[in-house]
């Protein structure tokens, strides 16, 4: 575990660990089993897909590079992990267990996936977070993944610990070295290929170990929202570069998107410097109690508002938002609840015990319809882009005569822009992560 947390890991295990305990007494379950998870095999092939551990199993031991290792946790008393160092002379072997963490388990190594079930309970209702596979196929267990469980614990994980909080900021420092060398690549001329490599050198990680795969988008490919093609080929002209990377510390995700003007001092530029203003902006109204949903839609009336300074639009905001034509150009959610996963779960739950709060039906992709409450961590990532398959849409809409159609094809070529930046909900407002990371490097 990176030194710098390790203090605060044993404040945040201990309430976590409450919180299990008193859901299994309340659900009258007597031991909870938390597999890390097995890596999938490729089909007709015998080498497995890069392993991707169960989020349950990280939220509670920060060990992300460990499949077949088992979390026991009692309805009281210490929890026990199966820690698994197989004899492996074709691969790296775990090394023992270290750090904070291990002093809250009674840990036994084991060789074989299959020498956990020597350690399984043997009576009492055992409930089971996470899949049934591989040697879990044959343990017959009370419940899986109940809901009486999993609504709770997935509520309580946006509620960040101070532990929680110092690993995203951290991995926000490991992802704003790496976009600063992402962007000096970029301003050199690289390819995206390049930029990527550049990016993945600085943040010294392998790809597989990204939060997500690298958006590294040149030109019009900054219009794709999840563009991962990563071309070798160099444009003929360098225009804008979108880049929406993160890094990752002990299993948590940062997630940070920037975009640059190659030229620098034209009107793209202004574009990227009145989008990052209104996002700043937006930060402002981040406090306890807010509405995430309501932010959503100012920034459509604010993005709206930006499409006529730049002469893109002559309607109004009001025109543009009501009409639903500002969701052409700014498509995607403003944000969402961030940590164990990049999209972390939760976001639209309506209470600690379930229920479903949708977003509004204008804006179905809005990842978070919770209120703002204290030690989230959410993204704002607001984003204005010129996308031909919904600019299409519009071009059927009593709008179109106010829309200057020249002009778009003009930035068509640019793709678009988004600024994303990690947020934590504070007593007094926020804390900007990103802003803070890329601030310790100027
Ligand atoms: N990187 C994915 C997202 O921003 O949601
Ligand atoms: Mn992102
Ligand atoms: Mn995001």
């Amino acid at each position: 575990m990176t030194k710098i947390v390790d203090h605060a890991f044993d404040e945040h295990f201990k309430t976590r660990l409450k919180q299990y305990q008193t859901l299994l007494k309340e659900h009258k379950y007597d031991y909870l089993v938390v597999p890390a998870g097995m890596p999938i095999r490729k089909y007709l092939d015998d080498m497995d897909y890069p392993f991707k551990v169960n989020p349950h199993f990280k939220a509670l031991v920060p060990l992300t590079h460990n499949p077949h290792c088992q979390i026991i946790i009692p309805q009281s008393g210490k929890p026990t992990l199966l820690y698994y160092q197989p004899v492996d002379f074709w691969h790296t072997v775990p090394a023992d267990p270290s750090g904070s963490y291990t002093t809250h388990f009674n840990i036994h190594s084991i060789a074989k996936p299959a020498d956990a079930l020597k350690h399984f309970p043997k009576d009492g209702r055992v409930v089971l977070l996470g899949q049934k596979e591989g040697i879990l196929d044959a343990v017959s267990f009370s419940a899986q993944n109940p809901e009486s469980l999993v609504f709770p614990l997935y509520w309580d994980r946006a509620y960040k610990s101070a532990y929680e909080i110092e690993c995203i900021a951290q991995a926000n420092r490991i992802a704003a070295r790496a976009h600063n060398a992402a962007r000096d690549a970029f301003y050199a001329g690289e390819t995206e290929q390049g930029i990527n490599l550049a990016y993945l050198k600085a943040a010294g990680v392998q790809e597989n170990d990204m939060p997500y795969g690298n958006i590294v988008a040149l030109n019009e490919s900054a219009a794709i929202l999840h563009y991962t093609d990563c071309k070798f080929d160099k444009p003929k002209q360098h225009h804008s570069f979108l880049i929406d990377a993160g890094a990752d510390v002990n299993g948590y995700a940062s997630d940070i998107t920037r975009t640059y003007s190659f030229a620098k001092n034209d009107e793209f530029a202004d574009m990227i410097k009145a989008m990052d203003d209104m996002h700043l902006g937006l930060l402002d109204d981040i406090k306890i109690g807010g509405s995430y949903v309501d932010l959503h839609v100012k920034a459509h009336y604010q993005i709206a508002d930006i499409l006529k300074r730049f002469e893109f639009v002559t309607a109004t905001a009001e025109e543009l938002v009501e009409s639903g034509v500002s969701s052409a150009f700014f498509p995607h959610g403003l944000g969402h609840q961030l940590g164990l996963q990049v999209h972390d779960v939760g976001g639209h739950q309506t209470n600690r015990e379930g229920g479903v709060t949708p977003p509004p039906q204008e804006h179905p992709f809005l990842r978070n319809t919770r209120q703002l409450e204290e030690n989230q961590v959410l993204t704002v990532e607001p984003g204005l882009y010129f996308i031909e398959t919904l600019l299409a849409d519009v071009r059927e809409t009593e709008l179109k005569s106010k829309i200057n159609w020249e002009k778009i094809e003009k930035f068509k070529p640019f793709g678009g822009i988004r600024i994303e930046d990690d947020i934590v909900v504070t007593k007094d407002g926020h804390r900007n992560l990103s802003r803070e990371a890329f601030n310790e490097l100027d």
